[in-house]
């Protein structure tokens, strides 16, 4: 109920002109269905029975005016329901999509795309009936409902107390479907979600599923759930149409109450045949207004199981987010320092103790195996998660005290990870800011070597890349993604194995565009081909989630342990001796 009455939230902007204005349509149009009656009856005694020429003159045209009128309120009605519930879906939508924007990288970890897509797209679309066309239910079939219940008890009290004894029996078998319903309906969403989440897989991941030839596989994958979502919703439906019979019936009992009662009371002559009658018009009458609203019943539960699963986005909270009193950040300038800052994604520590300062202008590279918690560690600077422990400063202002937006505009990204969306190179190039003009967009690309390939491409700048960027190579990807990192011209740089997909060619021109770049900035660079890092100011060696050793190339190998043990072993696998891989 509490979750109905917040849903009804969505609804309230709506509440004046168009859902009011649906409602009068409404019963615009029920109230012309009184008139109904009183024409067949003008029909029959005024033209037959008087043969009135008068009233044959006018009366067709009565009938084409009343008509006309119900056919404009039908439209009002059914145009304005659709309105108000389309907009609440559009609002809804909005605001899903606006708030999955804002919470934290750690929240994508815990639901899959396949889920939240399912949530944005179908469990809004529950919410929507359940509001507008459940709302009109209840206020239509309730009025029609108690007027007649009124018509019933003025009639004849007896017997209303009779049926009224009886009828609420049928009610109740009513409510314990609907929350059936509701369980059923959210099983039926989640599943929904996880077939979602196999179409992605198999779409997206298509050239690895033919590789493995894995087509059988996926496809038995996916029928599987899909016919785990067929026997759901067969399930539903069987429910759903179990509610009238089993309601039908159990209103027979109220009938053949009232039959037995009413009926002996007629022949012992305590009744008129009429008052029997017209008391059992109005129970009929009240039937059709019964009905509805159990059905609406159900589609209220049905929209609460949606709604408590969108209300659970909504509900996310960012875990990472700007303090209440926090500041803009200013300009980056002296150093960024991580004091004691240990980390871990959940249970195990990824990170332990990290101390290390890394002063403005400076060239830093971190190296260590695979796993060992670099992504991590740099992913820490533009606050993509919080340390667990200890604090990282920018110019000794704790990162937690600026805002976001002051933070990570100072920080240009390459992430291991290249990600382009389905949009213009340019878009892709300016994303982060697009009134950047063109001669910067084409001096980054340039800088970054992705020029010539661009302009290969049919509509050069303009080309729509393909979803992720699949029509690109490996190599085209990450330059475009260094050019997007240039362009945004941030004083902290991190290159996160910016140029592993690089051919060695390609990679020293991109190299040298680095270089010229780094000269004014802090960057923190992580990457596996230790001679892309030679040049470091200071090399630090992460082991086992802590900093083993630091202090430049030169330094390091005269130490002899870690970094030259990762270095003698990375030169050997590039004489072609010795096979393994060690570093990543
Ligand atoms: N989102 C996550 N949730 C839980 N654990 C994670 C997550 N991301 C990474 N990890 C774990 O944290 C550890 C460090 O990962 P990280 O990506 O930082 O390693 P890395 O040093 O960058 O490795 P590579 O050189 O292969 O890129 C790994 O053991 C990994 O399994
Ligand atoms: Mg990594």
């Amino acid at each position: 109920m509490k979750i109905y009455l917040r849903l009804l939230q969505y609804l309230r902007p709506y509440l004046w002109p168009y859902f009011t204005m649906a409602m009068v349509c409404m019963l615009g149009f029920s109230a012309t269905s009184g008139v109904m009656p009183f024409l067949v009856q003008r029909v029959f005694d005024d033209v037959f029975g008087r043969k009135d020429q008068v009233v044959l003159v006018y009366l067709p045209f009565v009938i084409i005016g009343v008509f006309a009128f119900r056919g404009f309120m039908n439209f009002g009605q059914s145009y304005l329901t659709d309105y108000v519930g389309l907009r609440i879906i559009n609002d809804l939508r909005n605001a899903l999509h606006y708030h999955l924007q804002y919470l934290s990288l750690s929240f994508f970890h815990r639901h899959t795309t396949g889920t939240l897509i399912t949530r944005v797209n179908s469990d809004v679309g529950l919410v929507r009936s359940a509001l507008t066309d459940s709302a009109a239910s209840l206020m239509r079939d309730t009025t029609s409902l108690v007027a007649l219940i009124a018509v019933a008890f003025l009639k004849d009290w007896v017997l209303a107390t009779i049926a009224f004894v009886v009828f609420p029996a049928s009610v109740l078998p009513v409510t314990r479907l609907g929350r059936k319903m509701r369980h059923l309906t959210r099983r039926g969403q989640v599943t929904t979600g996880t077939l979602t989440t196999f179409l992605q897989e198999s779409i997206q991941g298509s050239r690895i599923v033919k590789a493995f030839g894995m087509e059988k596989y996926e496809s038995e994958r996916f029928a599987q759930e899909n016919r785990r979502l067929l026997r759901q919703f067969l399930r539903a439906s069987r429910m759903k149409a179990v509610v009238t019979p089993a309601m039908e019936t159990l209103a027979s009992l109220a009938i053949g109450a009232v039959v037995w009662y009413g009926g002996s009371s007629v022949i012992g002559g305590g009744r008129t045949q009429g008052e029997f009658m017209a008391f059992m018009t109005a129970m009929f009458l009240m039937y059709q207004p019964f009905k509805h609203l159990t059905r609406t019943y159900t589609m209220i539960q049905q929209g609460i199981a949606g709604a408590e699963r969108v209300f659970e986005i909504l509900d996310a909270e960012a875990e990472i987010r700007d303090r209440p009193d926090a500041r803009p950040a200013p300009r980056f300038s002296r150093a960024i320092e991580f004091h004691d800052v240990s980390f871990g994604y959940g249970g195990n520590l990824v990170l332990k103790n990290i101390n290390l300062r890394i002063r403005a202008g400076e060239l830093v590279a971190l190296v260590g195996v695979s796993g060992v918690g670099k992504s991590t560690l740099a992913d820490l600077i533009p606050r993509f998660y919080d340390v667990t422990a200890g604090k990282i400063t920018l110019d000794r202002v704790d990162i937690r005290d600026v805002t976001l937006a002051s933070l990570r505009s100072q920080i240009g990204m390459v992430t291991q990870h290249t990600f382009l969306f389905n949009d213009t190179v340019r878009t892709n190039i300016a994303y982060g800011d697009m009134t950047k003009d063109m001669d910067h967009i084409v001096a980054a690309a340039k800088a970054a070597h992705a020029q010539e390939f661009i302009m290969a491409m049919p509509q050069g700048y303009d080309s729509v890349i393909a979803e992720m960027g699949m029509d690109l190579s490996g190599g085209q990807r990450q330059r475009l993604a260094i050019a997007r990192a240039l362009l945004k011209d941030a004083p902290i740089l991190i290159l996160d194995e910016a140029t592993s997909s690089l051919d060695t060619e390609s990679e020293k021109l991109v190299q040298e565009a680095l270089e010229n770049l780094m000269v004014r900035r802090t960057t923190l660079v992580i990457a596996h081909r230790l001679s892309t890092i030679r040049r470091a100011d200071r090399i630090v060696v992460v082991v086992d989630g802590m900093i083993a050793e630091e202090g430049t190339h030169e330094e390091l190998l005269a130490r002899k342990k870690e970094y030259s043990r990762l270095y003698t072993l990375q030169l050997l696998e590039e004489d072609g001796s010795p096979r393994g891989k060690v570093l990543h």
